[in-house]
């Protein structure tokens, strides 16, 4: 395995360049196969917009000309409510009635995050929401929900870099890696 090390943190490499862009051509294709009517495809940012960006080019290459739009959610994680709590720091501005739209994240974990993105643009009328996310850490769903496009499935680890951050830092990296130290 190789790794790299940044202002004294070793990151050590889990998925490459070369693996990541293999993957997201693929979940393109299984994307247009999909035959998506009206697609309106919506990362959920921070942490997804390099994947987004690879995404929807590689989506265009399948055959797709979706439009986009963004929203921002942040999400508190269950110390103070059992539940959970997502707040909306960014709306879109498209209009969902009768589309096919696909969330894109990044990690896909407990599940909340998503999970309340994806009633949030059924209540307004969706056709349909699916979901692509780069990774899905196993074993910690409490939401009901699934990816429907995922790209890999990640070891149960502290993953930077493809836009995904630790305290803003790593987001630059081209592969997905573990901060070691
Ligand atoms: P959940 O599915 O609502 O638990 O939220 C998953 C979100 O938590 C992801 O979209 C990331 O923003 C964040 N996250 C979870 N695990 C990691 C990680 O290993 N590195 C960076 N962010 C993470
Ligand atoms: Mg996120």
């Amino acid at each position: 395995m190789s790794s790299i090390t940044i202002d004294g943190h070793r990151i050590d490499v889990l998925f490459t360049e070369s693996q990541i862009a293999a993957r997201i051509k693929g979940l393109a294709e299984e994307i247009a196969l999909t035959k998506p009517r009206r697609l309106l495809v919506v990362p959920v940012l921070k942490g997804s917009f390099i994947f987004a960006a690879d995404l929807i080019r590689a989506m265009h290459h399948a055959g797709l000309s979706p439009e986009v739009d963004f929203m921002i959610l942040a999400s508190y994680r269950a110390a103070t409510t059992s539940s959970g709590k997502v707040d909306v720091l960014r709306d879109i501005e498209a209009v969902v009635q009768d589309r096919d739209v696909l969330l894109v994240d990044d990690i896909l974990e407990s599940g909340r995050t998503l999970a309340y993105a994806k009633n949030l643009l059924a209540e307004r009328g969706a056709a349909s929401v699916k979901s692509a996310v780069l990774l899905y850490k196993p074993g910690h769903l409490v939401a009901s929900i699934r990816a429907d496009f995922c790209a890999f499935d990640c070891p149960d680890l502290f993953v930077v870099g493809y836009g995904m951050d630790m305290a803003h830092q790593f987001r630059e990296l081209p592969f997905v890696g573990n901060v070691v130290k």
